[in-house]
């Protein structure tokens, strides 16, 4: 009888290193609704993934180990609880194969930043993982993982501009025709809690009577068709913005400075406190980067092109 052959249907280990670059994100529009009976927000979100990045390294191991450097160096705790850890044990476990890898992070999204950092992380070690343990899982696999360990791993596997629902796992992507958008990062000294923003949301909104509407992102969507820098930045807008502000009000110093440094616009990013402007093109956006830089009210301005494409093996 004939012996099985070796497979060559499928993927195969590889021996590393496997190398994956993964975007931050923005929300263009962050609508939030009641909060849920599981302790999450009901959201309806325009994401949009932008020119700064994590990348990730995966190497073979006998055992599973994260080391970094760059951005949070000391301050990330490096352990079990760290979602790039979690995202290769969950990732392992789905596949029934042993978490063994040696992984390193280059970090530049900061810590806490309403950027989606440390999904964007996550979002790297599941594809890394994937390709260095030869499990061939498609995106909507890794993505269904992925939502059980941050909102935001479902859209940075994804990446360009898309619509998310649900607590922000459920990511259906947004058909237009491509165009670059120029931004303006302003990173904060220090983080904001993501769970403390939505509390602060919850309580400015305490005794509002109807409860606040959970807004739609038609206007966002019809201002991106649009083309339009300014049209654009009349469209964008984030419900966690006033939480944000209430317990940082040093933050609206920040959208002043934006404002007068002649941006089209400018919103916090997520639960902040970075804040994000919006700029005609590259020329316009070294200009606002410059301004917001002399200004001193950001550790740093940095600019930034979006969409960008998810965590992929570069
Ligand atoms: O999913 P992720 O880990 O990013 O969420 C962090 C925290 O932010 C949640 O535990 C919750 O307190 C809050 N959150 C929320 N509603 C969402 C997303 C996040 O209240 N839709």
């Amino acid at each position: 009888t004939e012996a099985w052959g070796p497979d060559d249907e499928g993927p195969r280990p590889h021996p590393g290193p496997v190398r994956v670059r993964v975007p931050a994100k923005i929300n263009l529009h962050l609508g939030v609704g009641p909060l849920r009976p599981d302790g999450y927000h009901e959201l309806n979100t325009v994401y949009h993934a932008i020119g700064l990045f994590d990348e990730l390294t995966a190497r073979r191991g006998d055992t599973l180990t994260l080391t970094m450097e760059g951005v949070g160096t000391g301050e990330l705790a490096l352990d079990e609880s760290n979602l790039i850890i979690r995202a290769a044990r969950a990732l392992a476990a789905r596949a029934r194969v042993p978490a063994f890898a040696r992984l390193h992070l280059r970090k530049s999204i900061p810590l806490a930043g309403g950027l989606a950092g440390g999904s964007a992380d996550a979002a790297a070690a599941l594809i890394a993982c994937d390709v260095l343990w030869g499990l061939g899982m498609s995106r909507d696999e890794l993505a269904e993982v992925g939502a059980q360990l941050g909102s935001d791993v479902p859209f940075l596997l994804h990446g360009g501009t898309a619509l998310g629902t649900g607590h922000g796992e459920a990511v259906s992507p947004i058909l237009a025709r491509p165009t670059a958008w120029h931004w303006v990062v302003a990173i904060a000294d220090g983080g904001l809690s993501t769970p403390a923003v939505y509390r602060e949301l919850d309580s400015l909104r305490d005794g509002s009577w109807p409860p606040a509407p959970l807004s739609g992102p038609d206007q966002l969507m019809a201002a991106l068709r649009q083309r339009d820098p300014e049209v654009l930045g009349a469209a964008l807008g984030n419900d966690l913005q006033a939480a944000a502000l209430s317990l940082r009000p040093q933050l609206a110093d920040v959208l002043k400075a934006g404002h007068e440094a002649g941006a089209i616009a400018g919103i916090v990013s997520g639960s902040g406190p970075t804040c994000v402007f919006l700029a005609a093109d590259a020329g316009h956006a070294q200009q606002v980067a410059a301004g917001l830089n002399a200004a001193g009210v950001c550790r740093e301005a940095v600019t930034a092109r979006g969409p960008q494409p998810g965590a992929r093996v570069i």
